[in-house]
């Protein structure tokens, strides 16, 4: 593979990237190739690099204090979003995203109340809000994969009946299918929620990966939001899942929920995740720009790479994300295809049947690798459906 020096995402060999010991390079067989969780094929950007290696040579490996991680994305949010609604005063610093979401759902919801979601969508979604008792239920997105106000509506009115507390989890931009929800859909959304009393956390994770031509709109920056919650982290745009912190962000109308948040909370988060994710959203800027455009590249290399060789898998590219959700359903490799892939083709993708209703028959595939990857990933997936 070329090295290039402007594309962070062509700078790792796979004889390199197989050195890794984590999720995405360990769970299955070397002559597989994984484009499945969510982990980047990049090295750590240069800031967080010297962030983290000045602060082991300091030994600055205690406890974590004070509010730089919230200045830092407040900073980086202005920058990028035009949005002033990171206030210190009104965040709080939690292990990771999912943990977070957790925590804010707990705030504003009681053991048996509802949390609706719209799948296809992340899956751990559903065993998270299962395990802290609460009864997920679906409005399923709509057409081309936007929220479907109809099926938010039908699933609000009934996650309130009897006068029961409930919520509904955002997840901003749409995890599989990169959807970047737009203001006016999120305006749509907060007057729903408004109307019906339900409360809205908003997982926006993937907020800085957004491609050129489409913007992010932060939920909490849409009229109505007011008594709603942001999860933020670096940790997608940068590649720091393995640097646990992340940040909630109550609305102005959420400070009393938010400050009722156990203090037990803020045992999670590790001092170097802090100092890793301060240093991407203070300084990482200009290498985030070189990452979105090589994905904004991989995106459209998909494209044309399924028409060549895969003309009957459906792809919309996405808007946001580095990710990719292949319907697969014309291939006739029934509901979970990715099984088939990954035996057949030697390529790991995650099944789409996880993701909730609309996710059988389809895949998702991780752009945030190498064009040389990408290719390889679609020849052997051509290769296996050819010989069957
Ligand atoms: C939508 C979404 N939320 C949360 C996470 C996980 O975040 P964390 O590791 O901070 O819990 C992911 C990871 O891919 C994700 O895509």
């Amino acid at each position: 593979m070329p090295y290039d020096e402007k594309n962070p995402l062509r700078q790792l060999s796979l004889d390199e990237l197989r050195l890794r010991t984590s999720a995405k390079w360990r769970t299955y067989p070397p002559d597989v190739l994984p484009l499945w969780v969510a982990e980047m094929d990049v090295p750590v950007a240069e800031p967080v690099v010297r962030a983290l290696t000045d602060a082991i040579a300091l030994g600055d490996t205690g406890y974590p204090v004070g509010t730089g991680y919230a200045e830092a994305l407040d900073a980086f949010a202005r920058q990028r979003w035009d949005w002033d609604g990171v206030v210190a005063e009104r965040t709080a610093i939690v292990p990771d995203v999912m943990l977070g979401v957790v925590e804010m759902l707990k705030l504003v919801t009681g053991p048996g109340d509802a949390v609706v979601v719209s799948p296809p969508v992340y899956p751990p979604f559903f065993p998270f809000v299962e395990h802290m008792d609460r009864r997920v239920l679906e409005a399923p997105l709509g057409d081309g994969h936007r929220i479907d106000p109809a099926a938010l509506e039908a699933a609000f009115r009934q996650a309130v009946a009897g006068g029961r507390r409930a919520a509904y989890l955002l997840c901003s931009p749409h995890n599989p299918t990169g959807t970047v929800h737009t203001a006016e859909e999120l305006a749509a959304l907060a007057e729903l929620a408004n109307h019906y009393g339900v409360r809205v956390v908003a997982d926006e994770i993937h907020a800085p990966l957004v491609m050129p031509g489409t913007r992010f709109v932060p939920y909490l920056s849409v009229p109505g939001a007011r008594g709603a919650f942001s999860l933020m982290s670096a940790s997608k745009a940068w590649h720091l899942a393995g640097l646990k912190a992340a940040l909630a962000v109550a609305g102005p109308a959420a400070t009393d929920d938010l400050a009722r948040l156990p203090y037990e909370v803020s045992h999670g988060p590790g001092h170097l995740g802090i100092i890793a994710h301060t240093a991407a959203l203070r300084y990482g800027g200009e290498w985030l720009d070189t990452v979105l455009t090589g994905l904004d590249e991989n995106r459209r290399l998909l494209s044309d790479l399924l028409a060549r060789h895969l003309p009957d898998v459906r792809y919309e590219r996405p808007e946001g994300t580095y990710l990719a959700w292949l319907d697969c359903r014309a291939l006739g490799l029934g509901d979970d295809p990715a099984a088939f892939f990954l035996e057949r083709g030697r390529v790991a993708l995650i099944s789409g049947i996880g993701f909730g209703t609309g996710g059988a028959g389809h895949v998702r595939l991780n752009l945030a690798t190498s064009p040389e990857v990408i290719t390889e990933a679609v020849r052997r997936m051509a290769a296996a459906l050819e010989r069957g």
